[in-house]
């Protein structure tokens, strides 16, 4: 199935489509980025090459997130796609398509690759009862009430008349297949779970819904809507031009199909490893060469997620220190396959390491000294010296080669951390060469000639290197590389990228009499600000996305929160274990001096002395003062509060844990998606008459295990005397999601 043959001067890849429910963050960034270091080099070696990217708009979780909103899904999913694009191209990214999966060409293609697939009988009807993750938009084993195992949300029950895809049919071809093709899939951590995954038996899956209608059609029975990963995976065809009857689609896909790397993250894999291959054998299409994970970008210990509150953008880094150095950052800190962290200090300390003072300063050295003593232009130099060489230039110039033939291969099996570490190796032999023989100093026994052939050889050295360092790096830091260029004289290096240059480096291409262009700088710096300025930068956006939601039109209305920062500062969580038994007072004393707490999951009993335990019902007095002193215990900026999500939500389900007499499981539903929380109230709230109250809940705690169950999020209460709580409510109508603040 998979074509390895012909067409090797092509080369097609993909990053996933990103769901429009959530604003880009830098772990969408990562993987486009990492796909487009990739296509430049692929096409600075002279090879055709195709970068598809694009936004995946169809699907439950994105009708919720527009109706929180309160657009329509269409509206939601064009700003956010306008986004994801915009982001893009501000970065600089040289996707050659971007496919939109609300687009004519894809759902015309989607429906012939359904069409097709129930012609050859790999499509039948049936009916589906069981759970399904609407945040992964995934069908999940187990009873009502089972967490999604990859995200760990709720799952909801869905009872549909469905079209189903005999995935069965295909365990035993896949397992050959991926026998066949070891290099399919990667890294190998991927490979084995996928594999274990189809060994545990497949099942017929589900391709169609009918609970909602924001998808596609499914022909000629148009109450069901196309299963949106059936409807996404296709994207990678469908932007070629399958389903298209114009001869330059046509041309296009039997160009480029089929696809040489799908880069995902890992948490995909299943769909892009089974489900995508055993689509395309049923269809009778070409599979995919070949398809690699990436980790996941983390921030303060979690994936960086919206969901999770702790997302950094890359406008940001780009604003302070440029699109560059967060290319250059996220490819040689983050060894491609694993899990990555990434902080502002770790980012500043490579930037200031390896560009500004390594590559950086190396660069302007050079430049300068050329400009100083040669006019600027490339001396000429003893041939002899470049080619056979005293020991130092022949170190620079066999580091050179080496480097030359060790960087494409290791970057072209993806390990550009390795590449690049190789890479800069030349650059700090470079450095420590120009300092040996230091050009700018001439010791008073040698002589005027002498000094000035030393100084031509070693600049002429020097800059050939960096010209060599240059074009490697130019896919990791394309804009820093397009300025050397232009300062060696070179021109530009775009221009020689579409000429293939890198096919042929090799030592020796910067010829004597080259005029260089004007110095200019590359990599200034960071000083100790630029991580203040990164911070405050988030911290602005971070309030202005607050700001907006609360008037009702930014991407906070249930759609994606605001970008809260560090989660550290988000209210710290009730204890996991369960409390002593409070005191609980025969009639709810009258609720004077009740304080609202964040953490009435499981309400800890107030120690005496506290603020709520020495508060006195009929003490009006007493109460103010209490609240006084809860005042001043601990003061926090607006900033620091609208990191704390609290929003509308409302109990669909409570019930009793077993064997834990004061949790109570609620499954609560925030408009736009559906959670489990665990609540420590079971002795003073009745489950059944919680069901359809609206409550309040904080949306964005990190979740956290009580008695085996997850616990996403906490509801608020205030706590009175004894710790008995008293559920926070509304008078007001209030749509489920909305955001207090
Ligand atoms: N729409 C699906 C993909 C369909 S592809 C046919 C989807 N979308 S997503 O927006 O949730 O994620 C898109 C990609 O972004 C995934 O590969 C995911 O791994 C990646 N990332 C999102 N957050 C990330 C990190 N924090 N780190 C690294 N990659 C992350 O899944």
């Amino acid at each position: 199935m998979t074509d390895s043959s012909s067409k090797s001067n092509r080369f097609y890849l993909t990053t996933p489509i990103y769901y429009v429910n959530a604003r880009p963050h830098l772990g969408h960034a990562y993987s486009t980025i990492v796909c487009d270091a990739i296509a430049r080099r692929k096409r600075a070696l002279g090879i055709e090459t195709w970068f598809l990217t694009g936004t995946d708009e169809h699907g439950q979780k994105i009708e919720r997130s527009a109706k929180a909103a309160g657009c329509t899904p269409q509206e939601f999913a064009t700003k956010v796609a306008g986004e994801f694009r915009g982001l893009w191209d501000r970065l600089g990214l040289t996707y050659d398509d971007f496919i939109r999966t609300t687009e004519e060409r894809h759902k015309r293609g989607v429906q012939k690759l359904f069409a097709t697939l129930r012609d050859k009988g790999y499509i039948y009807k049936g009916s589906y009862t069981g759970q399904y993750c609407v945040s992964d938009e995934a069908y999940v084993d187990g009873p009502p009430g089972t967490p999604c195992p990859d995200c760990g949300r709720i799952t909801e029950t869905v009872s549909e008349e469905n079209y189903f895809f005999k995935l069965s049919a295909f365990e035993r071809k896949l397992l050959e297949f991926y026998e066949a093709n070891p290099g399919f899939m990667g890294p190998e951590s991927t490979r084995r779970e996928v594999i274990s995954f189809v060994r545990g038996g497949l099942k017929d899956l589900s391709v169609s819904r009918t609970g909602f209608s924001w998808g596609i059609p499914v022909p000629d029975d148009e109450k069901h809507v196309v299963y949106v990963w059936l409807d996404a995976l296709a994207n990678y065809i469908t932007a070629l031009g399958y389903g298209s009857d114009d001869p330059k689609d046509i041309a296009r896909f039997e160009k480029f199909w089929p696809a040489d790397i799908h880069l995902i993250g890992k948490e995909i894999s299943r769909f892009h490893c089974v489900y995508w291959p055993a689509f395309l054998m049923a269809a009778g299409i070409a599979t995919p060469r070949s398809v690699r994970a990436n980790g996941w970008l983390l921030f303060d210990q979690g994936k960086m997620s919206k969901s999770r509150g702790n997302i950094v953008r890359a406008e940001t880094v780009d604003e302070v220190l440029g699109a560059d150095a967060l290319r250059y950052f996220l490819l040689r800190e983050i060894p491609f396959g694993q899990d990555g962290n990434f902080s502002f200090d770790a980012l500043v300390q490579r930037y200031n390491g390896d560009l500004a003072n390594g590559y950086g300063n190396l660069v302007s050295r050079v430049v300068n000294m050329v400009h100083k003593y040669f006019g600027g232009v490339v001396p000429v130099c003893d041939v002899q010296y470049l080619t056979v060489g005293t020991e130092k230039e022949g170190a620079i110039w066999n580091r050179a080669e080496f480097t030359i033939s060790q960087f494409g291969p290791l970057f072209d099996d993806l390990n550009f951390s390795e590449a690049l570490k190789s890479l800069w190796l030349l650059v700090a032999q470079t450095d420590s060469y120009l300092t040996a023989y230091a050009p700018w100093k001439k010791p008073a026994e040698r002589s005027d000639a002498e000094h000035a052939a030393l100084q031509a050889r070693v600049l002429a050295t020097a800059a050939e290197a960096i010209r060599v360092i240059t074009a490697l790096a130019y896919p990791v830091v394309p804009d820093a590389a397009a300025k050397v260029w232009r300062q060696l004289g070179l021109g530009e290096i775009a221009d020689a990228a579409k000429r293939g240059f890198l096919k042929d480096l090799a030592w020796g291409g910067l010829k004597a009499g080259t005029k260089f262009g004007e110095p200019a700088p590359l990599f200034p710096r960071a000083e100790k600000d630029a991580m203040e300025r990164m911070q405050s930068l988030e911290d602005e956006n971070n309030r202005t996305a607050v700001e907006a939601a609360s008037d009702g039109n930014g991407e906070d209305g249930g759609a994606a929160p605001a970008v809260a920062q560090r989660q550290e500062a988000v209210a710290a969580p009730a204890k996991a274990a369960e409390p002593k038994a409070p005191a609980v007072p025969a009639k709810p004393p009258a609720p004077v001096a009740a304080k609202v707490q964040t953490a009435p999951a499981v309400p800890a009993a107030p120690a005496a002395g506290s603020a709520a335990a020495s508060a006195q019902p009929a003490a009006p007095q007493a109460a103010a003062e209490v609240t006084a002193a809860a005042g001043q215990a601990l003061q926090i900026s607006i900033d620091e509060f609208a990191k704390v999500e609290l929003r509308v939500a409302q109990i669909l389900v409570a019930e009793r844990v077993p064997k834990a007499d004061k949790l109570l499981r609620l499954e609560v539903d925030l408009g736009y998606e559906k959670r489990q929380i665990l609540a420590g109230i079971a002795q003073h709230y009745e489950p059944e008459k919680l069901i359809g109250r609206k409550i309040v809940i904080v949306a964005n705690l990190a979740p956290r295990k009580m008695r085996g169950l997850e616990s996403n999020g906490m509801l608020l209460a205030a706590s009175l005397e004894g710790g008995a709580p008293v559920l926070a409510g509304f008078l007001e109508e209030v749509p489920l999601g909305a955001r207090l603040k």
